[in-house]
């Protein structure tokens, strides 16, 4: 079994938005991901993706619940070099790169806050050369270290994200929703590039999308989330061939398919969470199927879909 790089054990983000209401952004979510693989996280915008990955990272401190990385407790208290040796560890790459990048900063600038933040070039000249370097992993050239973000395509945009997150050598990056905002031409080339960058750096992905079309291609494993709730979790492969809960296969029936008469037969799944009218004293939890296989149901659910489960 590969090694565990983070373990997120029940946690919870609840924001409150002026009481009596609470958003349950995140509502109890576990799940493990392994050193190297890239987990990929989809699920309707507004069911609790962003919010799970910052609270990872601990943009936000969890309502409750625990991180580990390698074993360490990334929230509680920590001191200032703590924060900064995580912080380092764990980067992040936005869907929308033009706002995540500061318009009035050159590309230069821009890629090597992190260095200048952790001090990880002694000189100019080696901070320059990081630089460079960084530009040419992502498919950029030095020509392009003093322009400003605007002078660039979106696809470009993203591999400056891509470079600033890598500057400072994380293990594990969170990337949400990277190339939603892409043109679809473009999205293959920026999810290549991280595939590649993940081979050759043995970088850890969460991957996030809101529909399972990509993600697919890059995720070892998938988690499907719904309003803030973990729902189903496995491998690619057997989600796609053994979707079990049904807001899974509603996701899945929404992907277009390229056989133009498959698509025109095409059956869209409606999900209805009324289906599963679930009494109180009812245990609903994350329960598993097949080794690593995992879906949030009743004991009832689960043995029909244990009948349904294609071996
Ligand atoms: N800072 C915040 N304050 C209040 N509510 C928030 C905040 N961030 C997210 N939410 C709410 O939490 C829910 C989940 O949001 P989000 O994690 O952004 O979903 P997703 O990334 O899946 O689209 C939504 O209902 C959203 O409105
Ligand atoms: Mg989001």
């Amino acid at each position: 079994m590969a090694e565990k790089l983070l373990e997120i054990s029940h946690l919870k983000q609840y924001f409150n938005i002026g009481r009596p209401n609470q958003v349950k952004a995140v509502d109890d979510v576990s799940f493990d991901i392994y050193k190297g693989e890239t987990l990929g996280l989809v699920g309707e915008s507004g069911c609790g993706k962003s919010t799970t990955g910052r609270s990872i990272i601990r943009l936000y401190n969890a309502t409750s619940g625990q991180v580990l990385f390698n074993g360490e407790n990334v929230h509680g208290k920590k001191s200032k070099s703590e924060l900064k040796k995580f912080n380092r560890k764990m980067q992040m790459i936005f869907q929308d790169p033009y706002a995540s990048l500061n318009p009035r900063m050159t590309v230069a600038d821009i890629i090597a806050e992190g260095i200048d933040i952790h001090g990880l070039a002694k000189t100019k000249k080696e901070r320059m050369e990081r630089v460079y370097q960084l530009l040419e992993t992502v498919g950029l050239n030095k020509e392009h270290a003093n322009r400003y973000p605007h002078e660039f395509s979106g696809g470009q945009r993203q591999r400056i994200g891509i470079a600033r997150a890598l500057a400072v050598e994380p293990e594990f990056i969170i990337a949400d929703e990277p190339i939603s905002a892409l043109d679809v031409s473009i999205q293959a080339q920026v999810v290549n590039l991280m595939k590649q960058l993940q081979r050759e750096k043995g970088l850890t992905y969460l991957f996030i999308a809101h529909d399972l079309s990509m993600v697919k291609y890059i995720s070892d494993r998938i988690g499907v989330m719904y309003f803030g709730k973990l729902v189903e979790l496995a491998s690619a492969e057997d989600l796609y061939k053994n979707p079990m809960h049904p807001y899974t296969k509603s996701l899945l029936s929404a992907i277009p398919l390229p056989d133009p008469e498959s698509e025109r037969t095409r059956h869209r799944i409606m999900y209805d969470p009324g289906m599963h009218n679930y009494n109180d004293n009812e245990k609903v939890e994350m329960r598993e199927i097949s080794p690593g296989h995992f879906v949030y149901c009743s004991d009832k659910e689960f043995e029909q879909y244990k009948g349904q489960y294609k071996k």
